[in-house]
């Protein structure tokens, strides 16, 4: 749409997330829809930086209301902590304005119910930042089961694997506390458990779920407060130095004199209350059985997904790092019972994500741009991935199933 306004967009949160992909990228992918107006973080010295970094002149705020009043956005884009989100989002509706907000949409069933009672109350519109969604990888996925390449889905296997690196970077910081996250059922799984909705076209029924702590926290054979200061760093096979990352350290080192919140917290701290190896089997609404587990110290990266279906199977390896190959493909395959394969090569694309990032973010801002495969995510589908989660924590506790929707009400 030649001439169209910019949207006055607002970005609370300047972590890694908020200043990378919401703030550097979003400032060059959307320039031509975008107007970056004011930046928001409970950290002065982080704000301060991220704004440098992103290289905006963009006024910051440590107050969310302030920027709001004196900004005036259409959208907020919401990347702060987990447990901060259904706050900032329903004070940004009550405020009429839109929001983007982060994965996951809350941690809590309240906080879900609250987003969505002021969504409607407000006529504003939240929209989840669920990029996996936009992976080409997960496209081709979508268009495959739409296709109806397989016939009627059945039932899927999906397993989550984060090596060694990634996963121990989730108990380094405020994730590893439920509180704060939700634990990995919510904060990690909400982009699966999305995933399965929007592949399946279905809504999740009930949930019965396993989980354990085995290798990080009290499981630890030794523990520290930090890598930087820690007397086991020579022997500790998690030792992270935060030093040989400058965006890493400009964004959090000096910063964590403000708030304490270290990049490099002790991965064995005896406080980390989430588990590390989660499982758990969902039934849809649509009857497809799914089982999924996450599991976050493997020697290998990445997600092995099938979908089961009435004329075949449709698998596939997704593995960032791992030794079988590399390269810059996942493949998938179309397996036809008593039929032959079919093999497809899909390529990343640029960017964060495997280019799922960007695409995102231009579906959310370019004007009129078109959503074919539904990947524009709204509250209830954040809501839903969430519910999961939460069922899946409850079920887990007690050792019996759970179900989804009756937490909505
Ligand atoms: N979609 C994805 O693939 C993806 C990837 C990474 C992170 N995320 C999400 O993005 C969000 C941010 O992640 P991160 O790694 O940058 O986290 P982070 O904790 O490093 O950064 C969050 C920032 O928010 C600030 N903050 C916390 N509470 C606040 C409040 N009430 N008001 C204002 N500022 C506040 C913190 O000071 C910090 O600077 C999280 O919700 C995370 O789940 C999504």
């Amino acid at each position: 749409m030649a001439g169209a306004a910019k949207r006055r967009v607002a970005l609370a949160g300047t972590g890694h997330r908020g200043a990378g992909t919401w703030g550097k990228e979003l400032v060059a992918n959307c320039a031509e829809w975008v107007e970056l107006v004011g930046l928001c973080d409970a950290n002065a010295l982080r704000l301060a930086r991220a704004r440098e970094a992103i290289g905006t002149a963009a006024p910051a705020f440590t107050d969310l209301r302030e920027m709001l009043d004196n900004t005036r956005p259409d959208t907020l884009v919401v990347a702060t902590r987990d447990d901060t989100h259904a706050d900032i989002v329903v004070a940004a509706l009550e405020a009429g304005v839109d929001v983007v907000v982060e994965k996951p949409m809350a941690t809590t069933a309240e906080g879900c119910r609250r987003i969505l009672a002021a969504e409607l109350s407000s006529g504003r519109r939240v929209d989840v930042g669920f990029n996996y969604r936009f992976s080409p990888t997960a496209e081709k996925i979508k268009e495959l089961l739409l296709s109806d390449a397989i016939g009627e889905v059945a039932s899927v296997d999906f397993h989550w694997f984060l090596d060694v690196k990634h996963g121990a970077d989730y108990f380094r910081r405020w994730h590893a506390k439920a509180e704060h996250s939700g634990s990995l059922f919510v904060h990690k799984a909400t982009h699966h458990f999305d995933l399965l909705n929007w592949c399946l076209g279905s809504e999740p029924d009930e949930v019965f779920a396993r989980a354990a702590l085995h290798h990080y926290g009290s499981r630890g054979p030794f523990r520290g407060v930090r890598c930087k200061t820690c007397p086991h760093s020579g022997e500790c096979p998690h030792y992270f130095d935060v030093g040989k990352d400058p965006w890493l350290d400009m964004l959090y080192e000096a910063p964590s004199a403000e708030d304490g919140y270290f990049r490099d917290a002790c991965v064995f701290r005896e406080e980390i209350d989430i588990p590390d190896t989660m499982s758990a089997s969902i039934r849809f609404e649509n009857g497809v059985q799914a089982t999924w587990s996450l599991n976050t110290f493997m020697p290998i990266e990445g997600y092995h997904l099938a979908f089961n279906g009435a004329r075949g199977r449709l698998e596939i390896r997704q593995y960032e790092r791992q030794p079988w190959h590399s390269g810059d493909a996942d493949e998938i395959l179309l397996i036809r019972n008593f039929g032959r394969a079919e093999r497809f090569r899909v390529k990343h694309r640029a960017g964060g994500h495997f280019g799922g990032d960007p695409a995102m973010q231009r579906r959310l801002f370019a004007a009129a741009e078109p959503d074919p495969l539904g990947q524009r995510a709204g509250s209830m589908a954040g809501a839903l991935s969430v519910l999961t989660g939460v069922a899946a924590k409850e079920s887990a506790r007690t050792g019996l199933p759970v179900k989804v929707k009756p937490l909505l009400q």
